[in-house]
């Protein structure tokens, strides 16, 4: 009970260092849509304390059919972008890839967006319903050498049905990243019941912005108070400031 009713000074996130999850090249996604919002975002991230961005553009078959080639190229622009501002900031770009219809294709073609230094794969699923045959999929992935990591558990609610497949991802070393607005309510209150649950259930191991815009980062300014944030930095089992 110590942890949950103290504290309400800011999370420090310089001890969080990374943020391995956001949506900033300009125009390519649903994230930033020019170069100066990119540059005038990213300037607020240093400003939290942020020391790292990893960029993920979504890849989604029918709305995001985005070529992860153009990634680097991209991230060079930003790169320069930040610079010319006089802005310091390590950028690094991957991708966060829908685990759908068009899925399969990438993986054979190798076109999966990884990044980090032992292929980290940031993974969506849809929202509405689990992947078919998503042991498999894990499996195969795993076996290319991809280390997956899956993006905002707790947005995917018909996960709280399904508790042993949760266990069975974290058990087969799937790292869990948590949203940080999940944890303000700012997509509706039970995304923001089962983050905490899963907090409480020691599951998170990595925490991100999931940064689209101005609203987002609000949204993780206020969450900062947050004691289950606290929780997740004090018991010190976050990966963050390892990318
Ligand atoms: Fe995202």
């Amino acid at each position: 009970m110590g942890w949950f009713f103290k504290k309400k000074k800011a999370v420090d996130l310089q001890y969080i260092k990374t943020d391995i999850h956001s949506h900033m090249l300009p125009g390519i996604d649903d994230g930033a849509s020019s170069m100066a919002e990119s540059v005038h975002l990213i300037k607020q991230m240093r400003d939290l304390g942020y020391k790292k961005m990893i960029i993920t553009p979504h890849v989604r078959f029918g709305s995001f059919d985005n070529d992860t080639a153009e990634f680097e190229s991209r991230l060079r622009d930003v790169v320069y972008a930040l610079q010319e501002s006089g802005i310091e900031m390590e950028l690094e770009v991957g991708a966060e890839q829908t685990i759908d219809e068009g899925f399969k294709e990438h993986f054979r073609n190798g076109e999966l967006k990884h990044f980090g230094r032992n292929k980290y794969l940031l993974i969506e699923f849809p929202f509405n319903m689990l992947p078919m045959n998503i042991k498999d999929t894990v499996f195969d992935l795993q076996s290319a050498g991809y280390s997956l990591i899956l993006a905002h558990p707790e947005r995917y609610l018909y996960l709280r049905e399904q508790k042993d497949m949760i266990d069975y991802l974290h058990d087969s070393n799937v790292l869990f990243q948590l949203n940080i607005l999940s944890l303000t309510g700012f997509y509706d209150k039970a995304t923001r019941n089962f983050a905490r649950w899963l907090i409480k259930q020691d599951y998170i191991d990595l925490v991100g912005t999931d940064l689209h815009h101005q609203k987002h980062l609000d949204g993780v300014k206020k969450a900062l108070t947050d004691k289950y944030l606290h929780k997740l930095v004090d018991c010190d089992r976050l990966m963050n400031s390892m990318f």
